[in-house]
């Protein structure tokens, strides 16, 4: 097969009415430009902060419609609401969110098969909520592997799966709640799993599943110096986008760091304001920003 170039981007976190990531959006629509990846995958957060205001969510839609390629995106913490046991803010993903969301992107996970490659998305905001969905998304899930029967399968989800080892029993919110992470890899282990990629810790990490390479993308918008959840030790919240080249047999993987992207830094706001949602608002047209 022909090399396959895929671009994941994640937690894009825009606004309009507080447009503190639009400059860094649009240096990313511009290094998709210049990539021209087969697809991109769109990690989850789209939305800057609070998944219920309804005027962030729409324009973030909106500013999907600007990536010059195909898309793919799975929702995060920011678009659907945050796993239990403690979500963010109090904000757990419920079918209300979840119904808004799809409303705007059409469904929370994809599957297609391009060579000998399966590509799944799933939404890892279902896992551990106990909502209906969860369980019509691991039948759905059951039903996707089987009819990739031989194919290499390259996993996308919001959340990373575990901190440093899939046996770990870290609860927090920075990774997939360990039940649901038993229960996920016991299914999966009959497939061919070769990647699992996620977002959300705005951190670029790779680590190893018994051997899968489990990939973080960093975000492209902004950055807490001060985020030591759920570990100390980990690597500082940077900026940039995962570019993968997936082969016959095998997949690579390269950070991306275009020179002039700087994640925002939003320690002070966020020990100021306690959350994006409550910092000023900050408009910036979209060509200003450029
Ligand atoms: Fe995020
Ligand atoms: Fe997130």
């Amino acid at each position: 097969m022909p090399e396959l170039r895929v671009l994941h981007v994640s937690d894009v976190h825009l606004s309009e009415k507080r447009a503190y990531n639009l400059k860094n959006w649009e240096i990313c629509l511009r290094h998709i430009d210049s990539v021209k990846p087969d697809f991109v995958v769109v990690g989850g957060d789209m939305v800057l902060d609070d998944p219920d205001d309804e005027e962030d969510q729409y324009f973030a839609r909106q500013q999907m419609e600007r990536i010059n390629a195909p898309w793919h995106a799975v929702p995060g913490n920011h678009d659907v609401g945050d796993s239990l046991p403690n979500p963010y803010k109090d904000q757990p993903v419920t079918d209300e969110r979840l119904a808004r969301y799809k409303a705007l992107y059409g469904n929370d996970r994809f599957v297609f098969h391009i060579a000998g490659w399966c590509f799944l998305g799933l939404n890892a905001q279902l896992l551990f909520s106990g909502l209906t969905a969860e369980e019509e998304q691991y039948r759905w899930l059951d039903e996707a592997l089987a009819a990739s029967a031989g194919r290499h399968i390259a996993l996308f989800l919001h959340k990373p799966l575990c901190i440093d080892t899939p046996s770990e029993e870290i609860r927090s919110g920075m990774n997939v709640d360990p039940s649901s992470r038993k229960r996920l890899l016991e299914i999966l282990s009959s497939a061919n799993v070769r990647l699992i990629a996620s977002g959300h810790t705005h951190r670029f990490r790779a680590l190893s599943a018994g051997g899968v390479p489990m990939i973080w993308a960093p975000t492209t918008a902004q950055a807490n110096m001060r985020m030591s959840e759920p570990r100390a030790g980990l690597p500082r919240q940077n900026a940039g986008m995962v570019f993968y080249r997936f082969l016959e047999d095998s997949v690579e993987w390269e950070l991306h760091q275009p020179e002039a992207i700087v994640p925002t830094d939003i320690t002070n706001f966020a020990a100021k304001y306690g959350a994006m949602r409550h910092s000023p608002e900050f408009r910036a047209g979209l060509a200003e920003v450029a």
